[in-house]
């Protein structure tokens, strides 16, 4: 390419799909493009998708329809389609909406370089193999950019537990591990240009087995005390993990291990065990408590959060009511809760749905009371200390912005700290989002 061009990337959905975003970029600078904040100016837009309930998908198509007077405007602007859309629905996305170029699955993103060729030429393009070369190898971060002081890092990828209402196992294909030596590399070249936070990612990521320094498996737990001892990188955190992976060793981590934050993401998706039956989850609620209370007696701070989903097929009040009650027992800090939602090929979509009227109202009491835990959670660091990593500075004058060991952002008014440094805060206010507090002098 002689002259330069520019590139609008747009992301959806979960943090490996923003992990994997910053990878395309630095493929696409090392194909001569240059990164734009304008879909205006871009010559290539790319939308990077997520396709885990519907409302995520009828998303893009709404804002691909958004493109049609770029593109008539500008004959030469190339349309792509990265993630898990692109992986699900392939060349459909063309017959549905012909001003897209360029299709491209998760696991083809290293092939970028070819697909680009073959565009430039005035061809279409649809990538959604899952090739036998192991992307990974083509595909790490350069870092040749400035990413701030915490980083995503993916770890592993795809997920072989097939839960019967998630397209994950289809659109990300099979569980495979990074070995530890990348994943060191890797870290070591993010905590040289400045980061000192690593959040480990994968859809199953305390399944992780990769191969390990001395040639044999290395669990998760491992992997972490390997980077523990990377010097510059002071906090260490993972996601999302599936209860039936939380070995004893990880537990062990949180811990013993200082620099493993006091966080953990750890879907449950419901309380009742006839629902978790048919959502092949593969554990009960009682096994997720008891693993609940195993973390806490290891590290009796961590603030737990999870993941619901409401109205699944032949979710009846009762089953609905348990949830209610594994969460009144857990006490999350943090939630994330949805409405089923059917999709296609996934083994719960051939059944029978609940009244929409239905799933929202049991939406609202599962969210009123995990909003009222998220508030009661927020409160009680009113009169803490915490430390706190600045990231960025706030939008007053003076003001910084940071992450709490357990995630929650923090204002600090008054503040001429550098971004990176860690820094303990005494919390005097709580919203729901967000803390208040002042430096410690
Ligand atoms: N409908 C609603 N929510 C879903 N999730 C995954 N698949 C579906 C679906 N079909 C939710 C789960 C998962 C989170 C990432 O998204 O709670 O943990
Ligand atoms: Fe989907 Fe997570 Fe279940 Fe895997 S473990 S199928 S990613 S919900």
């Amino acid at each position: 390419m002689n002259k330069k061009e520019y590139l609008y990337i747009k992301t959806y959905g979960c943090q490996m799909n923003v992990y994997d975003s910053e990878r395309m970029v630095e493929v696409f600078e090392q194909n001569g493009y240059i990164p734009t904040d304008s879909p205006e100016n871009a010559d290539m837009i790319v939308l990077n998708t997520c396709h885990i309930r519907e409302k995520a998908a009828e998303k893009i198509y709404s804002e691909l329809g958004r493109y049609k007077n770029l593109k008539k405007k500008k004959s030469n602007l190339k349309i792509g389609v990265a993630g898990c859309l692109a992986q699900a629905e392939g060349e459909e996305i063309i017959r549905r909406q012909p001003l897209v170029d360029l299709v491209v699955g998760p696991q083809t993103y290293h092939q970028l370089p070819a697909i680009l060729k073959t565009v430039g030429n005035g061809q279409k393009s649809v990538a959604i193999d899952f090739p036998v070369e192991n992307k990974f190898d083509y595909f790490k971060a350069t870092r040749k950019r400035h990413h701030g002081v915490a980083a995503f890092l993916t770890v592993q990828e795809g997920c072989d537990k097939f839960c019967s209402f998630c397209v994950v196992p289809y659109t990300r294909g099979a569980e495979i591990s990074r070995p530890v030596s990348d994943i060191l590399a890797e870290a070591g070249e993010m905590v040289r240009h400045g980061v000192r936070e690593i959040t480990l990612l994968g859809q199953n990521v305390n399944a992780y087995h990769g191969v390990g320094l001395d040639g044999k498996i290395c669990s998760l737990a491992k992997l972490i005390w390997e980077l523990a001892k990377v010097n510059g990188l002071e906090r260490i955190r993972y996601t999302t993990s599936h209860p039936n992976d939380m070995t004893d060793d990880l537990i062990e981590a949180h811990g013993e291990c200082g620099k493993l934050m006091p966080y953990l993401h750890l879907p449950v998706q419901s309380g009742s065990n006839k629902i978790l039956k048919q959502m092949n989850r593969q554990h009960t609620a009682d096994m997720y408590m008891r693993l609940i209370q195993d973390i806490r007696k290891a590290r009796p701070d961590i603030l737990i959060s999870g993941d619901f989903i409401v109205g699944f097929p032949e979710e009846t009040e009762a089953d609905f009511e348990d949830t209610l009650r594994l969460v009144k027992e857990v006490e999350y800090g943090q939630s994330y809760s949805f409405k089923y939602s059917a999709r296609a090929g996934t083994p719960a979509a051939e059944r029978d749905l609940l009244d929409e009227d239905i799933k929202n109202e049991r939406l609202h009491r599962l969210q009123s009371l995990l909003s009222c835990q998220q508030k009661a959670s927020q409160n009680a660091m009113v009169g803490n200390t915490v430390n706190v990593l600045f990231e960025r500075f706030g939008r007053q004058e003076g003001q910084m912005v940071g992450k709490s060991d357990y995630l929650q952002a923090v204002h600090v008014a008054d503040c001429d700290l550098t971004v990176g440094t860690i820094a303990p805060v005494s919390i005097v206010a709580a919203k729901t989002n967000s803390l208040t507090g002042s430096l410690n002098v």
